[in-house]
């Protein structure tokens, strides 16, 4: 079973990815939470490249090829093992977030993005992708009360912020049934509550179906 958690900077998907991570563990289900884009030591590399070498010049176009790297060595050497040995694997980002940052955010082009996407993830996709959506108002009260560095991502403007959104909005507009909106606002634990029940009927729905003649 494969988890993504999806959503604009502190929309609060960690919280949530930490939680249905400990919840699961508690509840005897083997899991691992992975967090992009780092999770390897050449992803490690490339997000400090990314978030931290403000001196460097980056263009949209090799900003999304260096997240997909990270993402295709994240995905051969961590999570392919993971989900082969019968674990779930609870992703904080994947590929859609490329799509909203670079693709509606930055205007690299959106079938560019899926395609090259497919190549780095060797098509690997979520059973399940939780968006966590919240208004940029908040997201930003959020972390400012964080009193969080912005880094290069979180640098850039409202207007793009805003691009990143509808982005997310049009990747669940597309495939329905693989995306759960989750609200933001809601309490830390009703929505904890809930993921964790999701993630439990999917579970045991793949099990039946393993088990059914
Ligand atoms: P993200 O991983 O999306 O950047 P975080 O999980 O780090 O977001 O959350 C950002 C901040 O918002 C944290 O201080 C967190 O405690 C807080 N937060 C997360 N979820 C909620 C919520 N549902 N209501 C209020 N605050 C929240
Ligand atoms: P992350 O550390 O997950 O940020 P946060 O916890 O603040 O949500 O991601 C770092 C930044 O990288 C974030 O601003 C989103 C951006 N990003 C992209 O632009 N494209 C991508 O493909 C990924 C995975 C992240």
């Amino acid at each position: 079973m494969l988890i993504a958690f999806e959503g604009i900077d502190g929309s609060g998907k960690t919280t949530q990815a930490e939680l249905l991570n400990a919840r699961l563990t508690r509840e005897g289900v083997p899991n691992r939470l992975v967090r992009e884009p780092g999770g390897t030591r050449l992803g490690e590399g490339v997000r400090d490249l990314l978030l931290h070498r403000t001196d460097l010049k980056i263009s949209p176009v090799t900003e999304f090829l260096l997240f997909s790297a990270s993402r295709a060595q994240l995905v051969s050497e961590i999570v392919m093992p993971l989900l082969a040995e019968g674990n779930a694997v609870i992703l904080d980002r994947y590929f859609y977030s490329s799509v909203a940052y670079q693709g509606f955010g930055r205007g690299v082009g959106i079938e560019e993005i899926e395609m090259v996407s497919r190549v780095a993830t060797g098509g690997l996709v979520p059973d399940v992708v939780f968006l966590v959506e919240l208004d940029l108002e908040e997201a930003i009260r959020r972390r400012e009360m964080e009193g969080r560095r912005a880094d290069r991502m979180e640098n850039a403007e409202i207007e793009f912020f805003k691009r990143v959104i509808h982005g997310f909005s049009e990747c669940a507009r597309k495939e329905p049934n693989r995306f759960v909106l989750v609200d933001g606002r809601a309490p830390i634990e009703v929505t904890a509550e809930k993921i964790f029940k999701d993630v439990m009927f999917r579970i045991k729905n793949v099990a039946e179906e393993k088990n059914a003649p």
